[in-house]
């Protein structure tokens, strides 16, 4: 029956299917969602415990426990890992983003990759190389990687990466990639690694979209152009939210008890939206089946409603809703409409 069905068999011809996995899940501390993950998954990512805050806090101190675990999880239980993620500007340890000379951010940058992609290599499957280094307007987001190592530390991350790690696919990944002039940029950029002969397996567009917008025909083209540059196409972070993103004076630190108009939906969602969801999942997946053959994952970031990391971005503690399953990890009507696709 539908209610029994399992996204990892339904879809296993089709693209692995992944999901965001925290901490507690990792440690299997979280017996409903781990049974969820056994389930339906066949693909993982960690949400925060392979970025650089985590597991490189100080210059020669790493912290590969809890990404030692996630590879023993995934082996144990037949998922793939997707390492999250080498290059990043944000969530870098203090320490990386106090470093004043070119010569000693360079030695971070070659250490880390190296480092942390050598660890892993043959034990996980791919790896984000870089992610968010793109603006909306398709140039180079300014950050400390662009400012001290300037605009070839893309090219240079992946030539790391894949010395350090041949066994491992190897992406860019990025958000609204998939809108015209971003997605311009995004070519350039991978354009220019494989015109410097370095390996780049596939590129990644986020997929964190609200509900009644999903960008369907940017979607569509996105998956045909990277697709035709040679590129396996996955959709990293998938969540459809249903709360407006910004407000007028409202950042993560706003309190949502003083202001319950941030938090429109906490007693539960309107039929309506919850139907429009439901369709704007259907539709995305029809989609990624029509391009089976370029398509190769959509991991979810979070497994259930209330893990996912909307509830508190970008205002903390509201009741957001952009998963297949609620928030006592029932499948939702998105869930069988999802199902209903093939
Ligand atoms: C988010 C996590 O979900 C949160 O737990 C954390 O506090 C911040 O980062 N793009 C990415 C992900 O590539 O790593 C981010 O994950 C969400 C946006």
């Amino acid at each position: 029956t539908a209610q029994d069905a399992s996204l990892k068999k339904v879809f296993a011809k089709d693209f692995g299917i992944g999901t965001a996995m925290s901490a507690g899940q990792i440690e299997e501390k979280d017996p409903k969602a781990n049974a969820l993950i056994q389930k339906h998954f066949n693909m993982a990512t960690p949400e925060n415990i392979m970025k650089a805050e985590i597991i490189h806090p100080q210059w020669d101190v790493y912290n590969f426990d809890l990404a030692d675990k996630m590879v023993a999880y995934g082996k144990k239980n037949k998922i793939k890992i997707n390492g999250h993620t080498l290059i990043w500007h944000s969530q870098l340890p203090a320490f990386a983003r106090n470093i004043k000379s070119v010569d000693s951010f360079r030695t971070f940058f070659t250490n880390h990759i190296n480092t942390v992609a050598s660890r892993y290599d043959g034990k996980i499957f791919s790896w984000d190389v870089v992610n968010e280094a793109l603006n909306e307007d398709g140039t180079m987001r300014k950050s400390i990687f662009l400012n001290r190592l300037g605009d070839d530390f893309v090219t240079e991350a992946f030539r790391l990466a894949a010395k350090a790690s041949p066994k491992a696919e190897l992406y860019y990944n990025d958000y609204n990639n998939e809108q015209p002039a971003k997605r311009a940029g995004c070519i350039t950029l991978i354009k220019k690694i494989q015109d410097a002969g370095v390996r780049i397996d596939g590129v990644g567009i986020q997929g964190h979209w609200h509900v009644g917008k999903v960008p369907f025909k940017e979607i569509e083209e996105s998956i045909v152009q990277y697709g035709a540059m040679g590129l396996k196409v996955m959709f990293t972070e998938l969540d459809i939210e249903v709360l407006p993103r910004s407000f007028q004076g409202a950042d993560v630190n706003q309190r949502v008890a003083s202001n319950p108009a941030l938090n429109p939906y906490k007693d539960g969602l309107p039929d309506s939206v919850q139907q429009q969801l439901a369709s704007d999942y259907e539709t995305l997946f029809k989609l990624f089946l029509k391009y089976k053959d370029k398509v190769t994952r959509v991991t979810f970031w979070g497994v259930n409603d209330g893990q996912s990391w909307l509830n508190d971005w970008p205002v903390r503690g509201r009741t957001n809703y952009p998963l297949l399953f609620d928030r006592e990890f029932n499948p939702k009507p998105a869930f069988y409409k999802v199902i209903g696709t093939k």
